[in-house]
């Protein structure tokens, strides 16, 4: 049996199945028994946010967050581009100028905030609503100033966090913005979600939990880490921003500096700093580039670098014999890339813990930032 959860860090990341599941559940209606047939997505947008309400040219969808709620928006922008053919881009709340914008009346904007009190994020959300755009609060805590300055929010029911890492805030803000990237692509061109979306949606959580099993903290060995001066993170395209919250996690979580990369960018540069003391994390669920991997992670074996790479059941013998396999299950995308944080936020904890850290509490940080 599994021991009771002795940080905060550690219960909201077990959290994370149930909080997806009741997320899941107010969107995703069953009309025939539990045949993945009678999946129904119900409308996801609000209407004060959604297109159909506006007129004029399309526009394009801005989302807004910072640290880790940035990521999430990197997703999002990249959804609501792939999934729906909107123009979308994410920028940091914290370096958004109004100044220097061609926002205006045709766009909408996604605020982005796990606790919705952020005082960055705030301050554009204000900014946005004075050139006129739409906006759209996607927060976990409802009753929040995010929530109440926008023209519409979305509860992702992640609930409040008390660990100042986020984990469950995270996952939560990007199979919200999943769903709405499904929603939109509907509004935009009638097309309902496949019923193999909807599937993949309803057994999320259940992925989740096997995830959390499969790659359980006490399988994560620190040791790697222990000596280590700095830590790399690298993935492609929905993978990189799990790469940049992964390379987050650990540097708040385990004071340990990181940064992350498009995978094959590390040639550029920072390759130069890879040596046997330099963990590298590779995030590669991608199927069309395993071979592209697995010849990087070779190049990365061969300089000793203690390598650790994420993928799905079937591509695990691809790899180096030299370096950590976590596999996650097989989901489609963007999907299988939001499993691939749960590995890194097990990593966080586990290498924190080892390095003596305070892994709920890292030092000089604050759960929201209410400075500008
Ligand atoms: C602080 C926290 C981060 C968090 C960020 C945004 O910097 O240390 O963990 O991602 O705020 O918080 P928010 O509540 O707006 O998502």
């Amino acid at each position: 049996m599994q021991e009771p959860a002795t940080t905060w860090l550690e219960r909201e990341i077990r959290e994370q199945p149930s909080c997806l599941g009741a997320l899941i559940e107010s969107f995703l209606q069953r009309s025939l028994g539990t045949a993945s047939e009678g999946l129904r997505l119900e409308r996801v947008a609000p209407h004060a946010w959604s297109r159909s309400e506006r007129t004029g040219s399309l526009g394009e969808i801005r989302l807004l967050g910072c640290g880790t709620a940035f990521h999430a928006a990197e997703l999002g922008a990249m959804m609501f581009e792939h999934i729906a053919g909107v123009p979308a881009r994410a920028e940091m709340a914290t370096s958004f100028d109004p100044r220097r914008t061609l926002l205006g009346p045709q766009d909408r904007v996604v605020a982005l905030s796990q606790s919705g009190e952020s005082s960055d994020t705030l301050r554009a959300l204000r900014a946005v609503r004075e050139l006129g755009c739409t906006t759209l609060a996607l927060t976990s805590n409802g009753d929040s100033s995010l929530a109440r300055g926008a023209h519409a929010s979305l509860d992702t029911k992640a609930g409040r966090e008390r660990a100042i890492p986020s984990t469950k805030g995270f996952t939560g803000l990007v199979l919200a913005l999943y769903l709405l990237a499904l929603d939109e692509r509907r509004s935009q061109s009638g097309d309902e979600p496949q019923p193999s979306e909807l599937a993949a949606i309803a057994e999320f959580p259940a992925r989740v939990s096997q995830t959390l099993e499969a790659c359980s903290e006490i399988g994560i060995d620190p040791a790697p880490f222990l000596g280590a001066q700095s830590a790399f993170f690298l993935g492609d395209a929905f993978e990189l921003a799990i790469a940049r919250e992964g390379a987050l996690k650990l540097a708040e979580t385990a004071l340990l500096p990181s940064s992350s990369y498009p995978s094959a960018e590390i040639r550029h540069g920072p390759l130069a700093l890879v040596c046997g003391t330099t963990p590298v994390i590779l995030s590669a669920c991608q199927r069309d580039r395993l071979e592209q991997h697995a010849q990087l992670a070779c190049e990365l074996a061969s300089l000793d670098a203690p390598l650790l790479v994420i993928t799905t059941h079937e591509a695990s013998e691809a790899w180096p014999r030299a370096c950590t396999v976590y596999c996650i299950p097989p989901a489609p995308a963007p999907l299988d890339a939001l499993l691939a944080v749960v590995p890194l936020q097990l990593l966080a904890l586990r290498v924190g813990r080892a390095r003596g850290c305070d892994v709920d509490r890292p030092r000089n940080l604050s759960k929201s930032v209410r400075v500008e």
